[in-house]
């Protein structure tokens, strides 16, 4: 059969890449709510690869699958529920802030077809936390296909950079009972001073806090909720060494690698000048080559989830062969389809 999306993308790409990605989320959730779960039967039909050699255990918590969807493409939860139908193994939403914002003023999304890539300088614009906490309420009992359900947070462009922690505990304080992780996003290039929150004193601090709301948490929940930080690829070697000493002496529990670059080497397309975080196949070589550090470094004690530039299904299986613990897909999904998790799934499973 024909990959529907082979006629669905020459469409989106007459659109403006904000309106597409709006339209497609808005069909998404109109799929979650077609009476009798059609709409999600329809998906899991259509894409999802179920096979129980596929699952992974990781931070206490059983993935069905190790790919998943990366934070930003479902910012505010509109369709969680579609995406695990999809077959993603897991669906991180945000970066969700304490209150709404509208991020940067547009355009703000540009795609760079030639070089298979994404910039966008959004800055997080959302409806904040207590609206994704009501939208998230109905997959309390869990997301289709036993999915788990990440929470990626992070503070408001108002907030003050010495104000930041209070900010993520808030976030985490008012979604944890509904998260199967937490992902402390401290490596957006577009939050203005974000990523300075990733030298090792200010993530001590950031990650001791969050990760002592979660052991109180316990307590309430029954339930201990791994703690993840997102980091940027734009980190040198001594930058990432600190990111670990952190990890280590607060006990995060694993690390997503990797954020946007602001990096711009090698582009050819069209919009290459813009400002913002760079994403999808240009961003490829680097994040494999964090991930390689990473796994040299820290490895047997740091779970890595790798993200950054995997558009096909030998990419996502040659980071898991270099020791990714989970992969996570968002700039493959936008040019390869939503038959990107399934289709690396059938790699994995040799078919
Ligand atoms: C349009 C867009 C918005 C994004 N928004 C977020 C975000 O809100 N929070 C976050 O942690 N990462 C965000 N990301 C980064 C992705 O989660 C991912 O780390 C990055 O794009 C690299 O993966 P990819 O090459 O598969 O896209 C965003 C990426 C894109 C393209």
């Amino acid at each position: 059969m024909t990959d529907p999306y082979g006629i669905v993308w020459p469409l989106l790409r007459q659109l403006d890449p904000e309106t597409a990605h709006r339209r497609a989320l808005q069909a998404l959730h109109m799929s979650e709510g077609v009476p009798g779960q059609l709409g999600l039967h329809i998906l899991e039909k259509a894409f999802a690869v179920r096979d129980p050699r596929l699952a992974v255990n990781a931070f206490g918590l059983r993935f069905p699958n190790p790919v998943g969807l990366a934070a930003g493409l479902d910012k505010d939860a509109h369709a969680p529920g579609a995406f695990a139908a999809m077959g993603c193994g897991f669906v991180e939403i945000g970066t969700v802030t304490p209150l709404p914002q509208p991020g940067n003023p547009r355009p703000r999304m540009f795609r760079l077809i030639e070089d298979a890539g994404i910039i966008n300088r959004l800055g997080f614009p959302g409806v904040g936390v207590e609206r994704v906490r009501a939208r998230l309420w109905k997959w309390r009992d869990g997301l289709p296909g036993g999915a788990i359900l990440g929470i990626n947070i992070g503070k408001n462009a108002s907030t003050p950079l010495d104000g930041a922690t209070a900010d993520y505990v808030a976030v985490f304080d008012a979604i944890y009972d509904l998260a199967g992780y937490v992902a402390i996003n401290v490596s957006s290039p577009n939050t203005q001073g974000l990523r300075t929150l990733q030298a090792r004193d200010a993530l001590t601090t950031i990650a001791g806090a969050v990760i002592a709301r979660r052991d109180l948490a316990r307590h309430v929940s029954g339930r201990r909720i791994p703690v993840l930080v997102k980091i940027s690829p734009d980190l040198d070697e001594a930058s990432l060494a600190g990111v670990i000493e952190a990890c280590r002496d607060t006990g995060v529990d694993g690390l997503i690698a990797t954020n946007t670059t602001t990096d711009r080497a090698g582009l050819a397309s069209q919009h290459r000048g813009e400002t913002g975080g760079l994403s999808g196949a240009p961003l490829s070589d680097r994040s494999r080559a964090i991930l390689d550090w990473l796994v040299r470094e820290a490895g047997s004690s740091l779970p890595i989830v790798s993200v950054g530039g995997i558009m096909t299904a030998e990419d996502a299986r040659q980071r898991l062969d270099a020791g990714a613990t989970l992969v996570q897909v968002y700039t493959g999904m936008v040019y390869a389809g939503p038959a990107l998790p399934g289709a690396i799934c059938r790699a994995l499973l040799g078919q």
